[in-house]
C-alpha cells in the first residue's frame, strides 16, 4: 500500500505516494529520473547504486525508502555544487578512471562517503572500502590512482 512520503534528495524535498518498502533505488531511477546510482546486483553486493544517506555510504538497492525519510540523500547528480563538480569526481576524470563506467558511481560514492569521515585516509584504508565495489572491466589501478588523488 503506498503512503505519502517526504523525502530530502540532493537538497530538495520530495512528496512522494510510493510503498514504504520499495527500494530506494527504485525511488531514485524510476520517479525522481535520477540514473546515477545504477542498478547491478540488487542484492546489495556490487555498490553501484551506492548513495549517501546523511554523508555515509548506503546500498540504494536495499534500503527501503521509508528508511530514509528524515535524512539527507545524495546522489552523483547532488555532488556538483554552484561552485563545480566534487574534487572526488574531478580526480576520476583527471585519472581517466572509466572504462564502461557502470561501476563509478558506486566508487564516487565510497571514496566520497569516506572523505566525509577522515579526510586524509591512508591508501589501505581506501583500497579496505573500495574492494566492496565491483569493476568488471578490470579499471582498478586507474580507480585506485583518482581516489588517491582526491584523498590528496
Ligand atoms: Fe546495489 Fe549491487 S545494485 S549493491
Amino acid at each position: 500500500m503506498t503512503q505519502s512520503l517526504i523525502l530530502t534528495v540532493n537538497r530538495q524535498l520530495h512528496r512522494m505516494a510510493v510503498a514504504p518498502e520499495t527500494p530506494l533505488l527504485y525511488v531514485l531511477r524510476n520517479d525522481l529520473g535520477l540514473n546515477g546510482p545504477k542498478y547491478g546486483c540488487g542484492l546489495g553486493e556490487c555498490g553501484a547504486c551506492t548513495v549517501l544517506v546523511d554523508g555515509l555510504a548506503a546500498r540504494a538497492c536495499v534500503l527501503p525508502v521509508a528508511a530514509v525519510v528524515d535524512h539527507e540523500v545524495t546522489t552523483l547528480e547532488g555532488l556538483a555544487t554552484g561552485e563545480g563538480l566534487d574534487p572526488v569526481q574531478v580526480a576520476f576524470i583527471e585519472e581517466q578512471a572509466a572504462q564502461c563506467g557502470y561501476c563509478l558511481n558506486g566508487m564516487i560514492m565510497s571514496v566520497r562517503a569516506l572523505l566525509n569521515r577522515y579526510p586524509h585516509p591512508s591508501k589501505e584504508s581506501i583500497r579496505a572500502v573500495l574492494e566492496h565495489n565491483l569493476c568488471r572491466c578490470g579499471t582498478h589501478v586507474e580507480i585506485l590512482e583518482a581516489a588517491y588523488r582526491a584523498a590528496g
